[in-house]
């Protein structure tokens, strides 16, 4: 008896020591393990008469279960203080404010094509494809700019080293005029096309970029007029730079067009007065003109009975005349300088 009784002491001294959860399973090994102290007063049982057995079974019991119990009290301490170390290493406050992600956005050129577009949808206008690299006969030929025609050297054109085809060589399109012809072709008049793409010149300097991004549009119905003409590019300027600019259409040449114009518009940053950044108040920014008669013939359309008008600006120059952007190089737009371009 007195033997069982300085077991649970002895086993109460081991726990008081214990320091982590191996101490414990070594002490548990030592005391409740099958070889360990308590199997080893069991198997002491045996040797004892009946009597003595069955009153000594019931003590050996009792004092089996509060050992177990000890060593679970032990084992839900070490529990407890775990995770309450957890709670403070891993405590956060969760009422700070957040770190806020870097922000991006679309590049500048693409908001504005995305604005220019929903203009034009607005007023009917619905935008087509136009492809990169087109034959000769779309981006010249068919454009009334026949072979060798001194004309073609305002566009500085790249051609692909690719076998001519019927249609001729294949050119990486020096503008986006290439779509009329395409437009004439595939779709019936009456229409109304804008098409948005990049234009391919040899040339690279502070103001021209080699690769530039147009948008036109195309205009085909009967009776189509200079008044139209001036009418959808007044609305356009009015609803991409404010009501408050002035439109002016300057007689100009293009093969493609007859009568033919360029478009200013007035300056936003002088009000017309004349500064660095215009021409006496103006700034010039698109050719336009009423298509001529063989541009509808080469596309299968009938000039005596449809007339059509056409014009196209450089998206770029245009988007930095609405921004404001003084800049001395236009290039600076596709530098990829986070410092600049976050500032739109
Ligand atoms: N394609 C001409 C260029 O890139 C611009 C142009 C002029 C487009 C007159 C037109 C137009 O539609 O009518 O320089």
């Amino acid at each position: 008896m007195s033997k069982l009784e300085s077991l649970e002491e002895e086993l109460k001294r081991a726990l008081v020591v214990v320091g982590d959860e191996a101490g414990l399973e070594s002490v548990r090994v030592e005391f409740l393990g099958r070889k360990g102290k308590l199997a080893e007063a069991m198997k002491k049982l045996g040797e004892l008469p009946v009597q003595e057995r069955k009153r000594m079974g019931v003590e050996l019991n009792e004092v089996k279960e509060k050992m177990e119990a000890l060593f679970g009290a032990k084992h839900n301490s070490f529990e407890h203080k775990k995770s309450s170390m957890l709670a403070e290493s891993e405590w956060i406050d969760v009422t700070l404010p957040g770190v806020a992600p870097a922000e991006g956005h679309l590049h500048l050129t693409t908001q504005a094509i995305m604005e220019i577009e929903q203009i034009f949808n607005r007023i009917g206008f619905t935008r087509i494809p136009v492809p990169e690299v087109d034959w000769d006969w779309y981006a010249f030929e068919g454009l009334n700019m026949p072979k060798q025609h001194p004309a073609r050297d305002d566009w500085e054109t790249f051609f692909v080293d690719a076998p001519e085809g019927k249609k001729g060589k294949i050119v990486a399109v020096p503008h986006v005029s290439n779509a009329q012809v395409r437009a004439l072709e595939t779709m019936k008049p009456p229409f109304r096309a804008l098409y948005i793409g990049k234009a391919f010149r040899r040339q690279s300097d502070v103001s021209h970029l080699p690769i530039h991004n147009q948008f036109e549009v195309m205009m085909v119905d009967k009776d189509v007029t200079i008044v139209h003409l001036k009418g959808v590019i007044e609305h356009f300027v009015h609803e991409y730079f404010g009501y408050d600019r002035q439109v002016r259409i300057r007689p100009h040449h293009f093969r493609f067009t007859e009568p033919s114009f360029e478009i200013d518009i007035s300056c936003g940053f002088c009000g017309g007065e004349g500064c660095r950044l215009c021409k006496e108040g103006w700034l010039e920014l698109a050719g336009a003109g009423m298509t001529h008669p063989n541009v509808l013939k080469a596309g299968g359309v009938d000039p005596n009975e449809y007339s059509a008008l056409a014009f196209a600006f450089g998206i770029e120059r245009t988007y930095m005349m609405r921004e404001g952007m003084r800049v001395g190089d236009i290039r600076v737009l596709y530098k990829n300088d986070l410092r600049f371009l976050q500032q739109f």
